[in-house]
């Protein structure tokens, strides 16, 4: 994982307001999913996790590996959908974020440290560079 704890290190950094001197393994934005609040969080080991905020307790997990596409209206929504394989039909999730761009290129800086520990070529391939967010 050293190499993906690097490279999150790398990408995020330029993104928020205040140093960090710890690479995150983790990262979580407060939002609300079915009229709850809650946590929305980017975990480099275990992937999506959706926390109600009171009461801590995991209203759903996904490894990054299962998300087959994601969306937002550039505001708060953030939709994602994910699906075991091709064939299963895939199961959506809508979560409003207060601070949704930088939730999204946070996952995106989350799901590419994550590649590049399988294959650790493709970042330098494809010189990715996060917009820095408004
Ligand atoms: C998305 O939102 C940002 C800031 O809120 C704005 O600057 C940008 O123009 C928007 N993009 C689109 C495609 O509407």
């Amino acid at each position: 994982m050293n190499l993906a704890h690097g490279l999150l290190h790398q990408l995020i950094s330029p993104l928020l307001s205040f140093p960090l001197s710890i690479s995150p393994k983790a990262m979580q934005f407060p939002g609300r999913w079915k009229q709850k609040d809650i946590d929305f969080c980017l975990d480099l080991t275990q992937g999506f996790i959706v926390r109600d905020r009171d009461t801590m307790v995991v209203k759903w997990k996904k490894p990054f590996s299962q998300l087959r596409c994601s969306s937002d209206d550039n505001h708060s929504w953030l939709r994602l959908e994910f699906g075991k394989s091709r064939a299963q039909h895939t199961e959506t999730q809508e979560i409003e974020l207060e601070e949704l761009h930088l939730a999204v290129v946070a996952m995106e800086c989350f799901m590419l440290a994550k590649l590049s520990n399988l294959d650790p070529g493709y970042i330098t391939q494809t010189d990715f560079i996060p917009e820095p967010s408004p």
